[in-house]
């Protein structure tokens, strides 16, 4: 296919529509599909498991090798395992919400993540395949030379809004507040926080519907491979 090895990265703030844009895009492309937060999600969920102290960044950097984290790359099904257990459902609790910028801030995760993601990449590419990669520091850090690389933004409410549905909740003024909790700790972080780069294209998604963001993305990979 004309998207053969290339590679689209992703980055912004929760609820930016980065998940949804990634899937989408990976589906309609044919592309494999990274989510990197639910890497983040999957050691906080297995810390929180085992009882450590999330916020003894010693502890975290000790251990965070421990547990085997396996990404499944198709976007029509994406999964994530930890030692062999499916925990796509328990990493999205408000337990993992809460505590996974603690556990992302410590340098021994970021390595150990930044690591398997660009092994995951390097094996989509192996197999002639291109993929869509999505988080917090993917066009910084894991793939500066990705062949597209772009900043998802959209307004506070907006995200909110789109969070709140996601996890079915009313409350849409706790759900802003968490956001901006969110966002102030990955974006304020010592090592990679989240910050967009001019050579990054900023989309604002905030007026837009999926399929358009969907489609807009689309073009911007043609437009890089011919270039
Ligand atoms: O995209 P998400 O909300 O599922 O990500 C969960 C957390 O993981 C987010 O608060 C910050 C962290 N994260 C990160 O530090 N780096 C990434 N590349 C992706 C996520």
């Amino acid at each position: 296919d004309s998207t053969e090895g290339i590679v689209i990265a992703i980055d912004g703030p929760s609820g930016s529509g980065k998940s949804s844009t990634s899937r989408g895009v990976a589906r309609v492309r044919n592309l494999r599909y990274l989510d990197t937060g639910a890497m983040y999600r999957a050691i906080t969920w297995w810390m929180l498991s085992n009882d450590v102290n999330v916020n003894d960044a010693e502890a975290v950097a000790s251990l965070v090798e421990r547990p085997v984290i396996v990404m499944g790359t198709d976007p029509n099904a994406p999964t994530v395992t930890v030692d062999g257990r499916d925990v796509a459902a328990e990493i999205r609790e408000r337990d993992v919400t809460t505590n996974v910028s603690a556990v992302s801030a410590v340098p021994e995760t970021r390595e150990r993540m930044v690591r398997s993601q660009r092994e995951i990449i390097a094996k989509a590419r192996a197999e002639s395949a291109g993929i869509v990669v999505e988080g917090r520091d993917i066009t910084t850090v894991v793939a500066p030379d990705a062949t597209v690389k772009l900043f998802l933004t959209a307004s506070a409410e907006a995200r909110a809004q789109r969070r709140s549905k996601e996890v079915r909740t009313s409350d849409v003024a706790a759900t802003q507040a968490d956001l901006a909790r969110r966002d102030e700790l990955d974006s304020n972080r010592a090592h990679s926080p989240l910050r967009q780069t001019a050579d990054a294209t900023e989309l604002d998604t905030t007026g837009l519907t999926l399929d358009e963001v969907v489609a807009l993305v689309s073009k911007l990979a043609d437009e890089a491979r011919d270039r």
